[in-house]
C-alpha cells in the first residue's frame, strides 16, 4: 500500500512538482520507493495538463532530479486517498484547508505546511518562484532538500 503524500502548490508546475521529484529522488536513492504514493496537485487550474515549468525542471535537472508531474488541480477525493497533504506557502495551506472543510467526504488527510519539516526556522514558506528570476528556481529547490529530508525521517520513524 504505501504511505501516500500529495504535494500541493498554487499552480501544479513549480514548487509542488519540485517537492514531488525531490521527495521521489530521497526514496529511489534510500531504496525505498514502493513504500510511498507520491503526487502533486495545484489549488488553481490555469495549467492542466502541462509539465512543470522549464526552468524548474532545468534547476532539478543540474541536480540529477526529474520531475514528472504533468499538472492537475487538487479534487475532494484527495482528502479521501491521501494520508499528508503538504501546503507550500500560507495561502496554499489557508486555500486546502477551506476545501477540507467543505467536504462532505470521508476524510483521512493530514493537511501541514511543508516547511514545519524543514531545518529553517526563520522561512517558513516556499515561495513562490513563477515572476522572478532564476535564482528563486535554485532557492526553492534547497528550501524544498532540506524539507523533504525532515520529511522523510519524520514519515520513516513513526512507521
Ligand atoms: P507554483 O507557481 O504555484 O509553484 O506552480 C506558480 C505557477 C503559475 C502561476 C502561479 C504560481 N500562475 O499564476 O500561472
Amino acid at each position: 500500500m504505501g504511505i501516500k503524500v500529495l504535494f500541493v502548490c498554487l499552480g501544479n508546475i513549480c514548487r509542488s512538482p519540485a517537492a514531488e521529484g525531490v521527495f521521489l529522488n530521497k526514496l529511489k536513492n534510500r531504496g525505498i520507493e514502493d513504500k510511498f504514493i507520491v503526487d502533486s496537485a495545484g489549488t488553481g487550474a490555469w495549467h492542466i495538463g502541462k509539465p512543470a515549468d522549464i526552468r524548474m525542471c532545468q534547476a532539478a535537472k543540474r541536480r540529477g532530479i526529474t520531475l514528472p508531474s504533468l499538472a492537475r488541480q487538487i479534487l475532494e477525493k484527495d482528502f479521501q486517498n491521501f494520508d499528508l497533504i503538504l501546503t507550500m506557502d500560507n495561502q496554499n495551506y489557508e486555500n486546502v484547508h477551506e476545501l477540507f472543510l467543505k467536504s462532505n467526504l470521508p476524510k483521512k488527510a493530514k493537511i501541514k505546511k511543508m516547511m514545519s519539516y524543514s531545518s529553517n526556522k526563520i522561512i517558513t514558506q516556499v515561495p513562490d518562484p513563477y515572476y522572478g528570476g532564476d535564482d528563486g528556481f535554485d532557492q526553492v529547490l534547497d528550501l524544498l532538500e532540506d524539507a523533504c529530508e525532515g520529511l522523510l525521517a519524520s514519515l520513516t520513524t513513526n512507521c
